[in-house]
């Protein structure tokens, strides 16, 4: 160690982005423990690092071997300070010591850890254990002087490390909620390892916030985007406790892309916390309809959207008289929605443009005329901020529903290929297996993909369902998404073909009804918080004269990795009888794909 670095006192953990997905996720979770974490860009140096406790290297979508890909000043390893590797972090680290990383064997979402070592980084967690992944490249041989600290079964050196040098890497993502020890992980990491304290926890930021917000608008006002949904409705309040009642103002816009009896809800709502009458609305769904028929690109769909919601805006701004130079536009925009959208620093990869996020709107933050006061946070910490606020729960706990509304649930398309039988492997029979030739969006070691779709036909056995759909995706380079037959009248599924459909409003009021459906009898069964977010996707393949829905109910805790949800079967029926017998739907799936590797949303 260098003198001018010894003696200082050291607080908190670096985490060196790499561009990962979960890169920030990593500062949340340390945050979530009381500690501070700061975030560097990978060619960090040295220099800037040294007063940390403790430093840690995210995943990323690239490849070390990559010559392009990103890497760290290597003089870091000269630090003195505890070291743990993530995923791409663990594969960086793996090769700067000297190992070999190649591709081969990939993994995405769950998969067993078995630990070979239990003190230190695995302190306190079980022998085996549930992890999640996200990689196509494996460490192929451990690095001089680390140990073997756990194997999955595809993956050898799932983490190495050694304690008395205090440097650990890990194949699998110890942030994601999903990893079920991966908390104790960080925390062993942390408080332990590195020997750092606890500080604040999220609801007594809110008056960090207030302030945060009064200096952030000045004396300028906020004109803000309220969608109906918890981050846009948590920020407005947030907003509102900042500001005096005339200098806050909110813009609901009917799409024509919302659920189902949204307006009324979104409303009564915002009268029960004093803010309805600060509430104008506008119906704005023919030209949203007019500007989205015959988009058929997930993407494009998105940047459509994204562009009306600032026209809409603009127009809405210019009718009221408010001056556009004294007034901020206030978005809810929580963290998930930048990596998402490609992140700040730019390492990260694009999964897909958060309507929050496209370029009319990045174009104001340019200017310094937005202000998202929950930018840094997940939804689990919003709906904490919500309650906190002393919203009501009806608010706070509501499933999460995206900006884009159901543009992104309802796909299009102009092919017209017949859906394919496709053999299984013997020991996932006798489930029989279709290949739908419609894509949708997934998020497979760290990056993009845009994939078909596998349809099976067999029992709703929800274990065995996992692992063929874990099989399937991490196989080749083909799909990112398995559903199961859950209801209509298709008969034999092999039957099916694609059939053109646009962004039109039958299919959309189809899509609404089915969405309703599903929602109504979640809540009148008493299971909707059950799940946390539950999509309804009308897929354009037929059977007889109609379409199909997938149900896509998940589990997560913020929206970054998610499981597919066992609803309970005698739910499972009656919702997937109720929009069978909708007219103009064949058949009914339900989505049996984790995150990674398929996003929560189709599109
Ligand atoms: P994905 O589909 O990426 O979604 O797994 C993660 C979470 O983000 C929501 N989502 C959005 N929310 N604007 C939003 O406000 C958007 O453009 C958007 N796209 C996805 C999604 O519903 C899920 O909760």
């Amino acid at each position: 160690m260098k003198e001018s670095e010894r003696g200082a006192e050291r607080h908190g953990i670096a985490v060196i982005d790499l561009g990962g997905q979960y890169c920030h996720m990593i500062a949340r979770r340390l945050g979530d423990l009381g500690v501070a974490a700061e975030i560097f860009p990978h060619d960090a140096k040295r220099a800037a690092l040294a007063r940390f406790a403790g430093i840690i290297l995210s995943g990323g979508p690239q490849s070390v071997y990559d010559p392009a890909s990103p890497g760290i000043d290597a003089d870091i390893l000269g630090l003195d300070v505890p070291l743990l590797g993530i995923c791409y972090g663990h594969q960086l680290l793996a090769k700067l010591l000297g190992a070999e990383v190649a591709a081969g064997s990939a993994e995405y979402g769950k998969a067993t850890l078995h630990l070979r070592h239990h003190d230190s980084l695995f302190h306190g967690t079980p022998e085996q254990q549930t992890v999640w992944m996200s990689h196509a490249d494996s460490v192929q041989a451990l690095p001089v002087g680390m140990e073997r600290l756990a194997e999955t079964e595809s993956c050898a050196v799932a983490a190495f490390g050694d304690i008395a040098q205090k440097r650990f890497g890990v194949q699998f993502h110890p942030e994601v909620a999903h990893t079920e020890h991966g908390g104790e992980m960080l925390r062993n990491f942390a408080l332990g390892i590195c020997g750092l304290r606890r500080q604040e926890p999220v609801k007594d930021r809110v008056q960090r916030l207030v302030h945060e917000v009064r200096e952030r608008a000045g004396n300028r006002s906020v004109f803000f985007f309220v969608s109906g949904g918890v981050d846009s409705t948590v920020a407005f309040a947030l907003t509102a406790r900042a500001l005096p009642a005339e200098r806050v103002l909110g813009l609901y816009v009917d799409t024509g892309l919302m659920r189902k009896h949204e307006t009324a809800e979104l409303r009564g709502l915002l009268d029960t916390i004093g803010l309805g009458d600060r509430l104008r609305i506008r119906d704005e769904s023919a030209r949203f309809l007019r500007a989205l028929q015959g988009v058929i690109e997930p993407e494009e769909k998105r940047r459509i959207i994204g562009r009306l919601f600032i026209e809409v805006q603009q127009s809405a701004m210019e009718e009221l008289g408010v001056d556009g130079n004294a007034w901020l536009l206030g978005q809810g925009t929580i963290y998930p929605d930048t990596i998402e959208s490609g992140g700040a620093s730019g390492t990260a990869a694009l999964i897909k443009t958060h309507h929050n996020r496209c370029e009319e709107v990045r174009k104001l933050i340019a200017e310094g005329k937005v202000i998202e006061p929950l930018a840094e946070f997940y939804k689990d910490q919003v709906r904490e901020l919500g309650r906190a606020l002393g919203l009501d729960a009806r608010l706070t706990e509501r499933w999460p529903f995206p900006g884009p509304g159901l543009a992104i649930r309802c796909l299009c398309t102009n092919d017209t290929r017949a859906v394919a039988p496709i053999e299984l492997a013997p020991d996932f029979r006798p489930y029989r297996a279709v290949h739908f030739p419609i894509r949708s969006v997934g998020v497979q070691g760290d990056g993009r993909t845009y994939r078909e779709v596998v349809a099976l036909e067999g029992a709703p056995d929800y274990e065995r369902l996992q692992r063929i759909s874990v099989a399937l995706c991490n196989t080749g380079r083909a799909y990112n998404r398995v559903v199961l037959r859950v209801g209509g009248r298709a008969g034999d599924l092999a039957a099916g073909r694609v059939v053109p459909a646009t962004l039109d409003r039958a299919r959309l009021d189809l899509l609404r009804e089915a969405d309703y459906l599903a929602r109504r009898i979640m809540e009148e069964g008493g299971i909707a918080q059950s799940v946390w977010q539950f999509p309804v996707v009308l897929i354009p393949v037929s059977f007889r004269e109609g379409e199909s829905i997938v149900l896509r109910p998940i589990n997560s805790e913020d929206g970054m990795t998610a499981n597919f949800a066992r609803l309970p079967a005698p739910v499972l029926t009656e919702i997937a009888d109720a929009i069978a017998a909708l007219p103009g739907i064949d058949a009914v799936f339900l989505d049996i794909t984790d995150k990674p590797p398929a996003t929560i949303e189709w599109e």
